[in-house]
């Protein structure tokens, strides 16, 4: 990758890329850590089964999402220093938090993810600006993201299963989550010396606000998880997984 604006020449969708992956090593180290607080409170063998192979999914993703950020790094972007400073956020917020807390955040965060996660596969058209580096480490995220949406929610329902405090963490998080990686894209952004041009800002609110933007297609999905009785399998999308792995692999042969 050595091109600066790699998404379609966009300095700013080209930010909100690099944010939203120097946030997932921190973050998806929290995923695991939260998870595990419980593991011993979890009966289900095949639960403990699934919980293994989340953890080894995270662990894999956060790996390569920090070599994707040290990339980043190279063509001047702070990647890097976006970790750094989601996980000092992320360590003051967990140091107030209970465990229980913690596991409704890391449901709440799985399930934006896999909300993303189906838009990204269901409209792959909108990464095709991308690098293939860049665009298949998305598409490859997002199938296992898919893969394992579940697990974190059928631990917290097994171990804790008080749905209000769900409800307060997607509501908190559908607010702090969006703003930190916008004040983040602006760090970027600011540490570059780039200030987004009108073109770049009107495709960017299109990108998100737009009529067939994220926001306004992921939204119905995200708000799902408010209604009584949810499951995130009640959306079955695992279709996606087997078509998607079958057409990354014959893209990468
Ligand atoms: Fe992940
Ligand atoms: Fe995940």
């Amino acid at each position: 990758m050595k091109q600066r604006f790699f998404f379609g020449g966009n300095g700013l969708k080209s930010a909100f890329v690099v944010a939203l992956s120097g946030s997932f090593p921190p973050g998806e180290k929290e995923f695991i850590q939260s998870v595990r607080l419980f593991l011993d409170q979890v009966r289900d063998p095949e639960l403990i089964e699934d919980v293994k192979d989340f953890t080894a999914q995270e662990g894999q993703h956060s790996l390569q999402h920090k070599l994707l950020n040290e990339a980043f790094d190279r063509i001047g972007y702070l990647a890097t220093r976006v970790s750094e400073q989601f996980e000092e956020i992320e360590q003051e917020w967990i140091e107030k938090r209970s465990d229980a807390d913690r596991l409704a955040a890391t449901v709440v965060m799985e399930h934006i993810t896999a909300v993303m996660a189906h838009f990204a596969l269901t409209r792959p058209e909108e990464f095709d600006p991308l690098p293939d580096s860049v665009r298949e480490l998305l598409l490859w995220h997002a199938i296992e993201e898919i893969e394992h949406k579940s697990v974190a929610f059928d631990v917290y329902e097994e171990c804790v299963g008080d749905r209000n405090r769900l409800r307060r963490q997607l509501l908190l998080h559908m607010i702090l989550f969006p703003l930190g990686i916008r004040d983040f894209q602006r760090m970027l952004l600011r540490e570059l010396g780039h200030a987004p041009t009108w073109k770049e800002r009107g495709e960017m609110a299109r990108y998100l606000l737009g009529p067939r933007g994220l926001v306004v297609s992921v939204l119905p999905r995200y708000l799902a998880l408010l209604k009584p009785g949810f499951h995130p399998w009640d959306m079955d999308d695992s279709h996606l997984v087997e078509e998607w792995k079958d057409r990354l692999q014959t893209a990468l042969n």
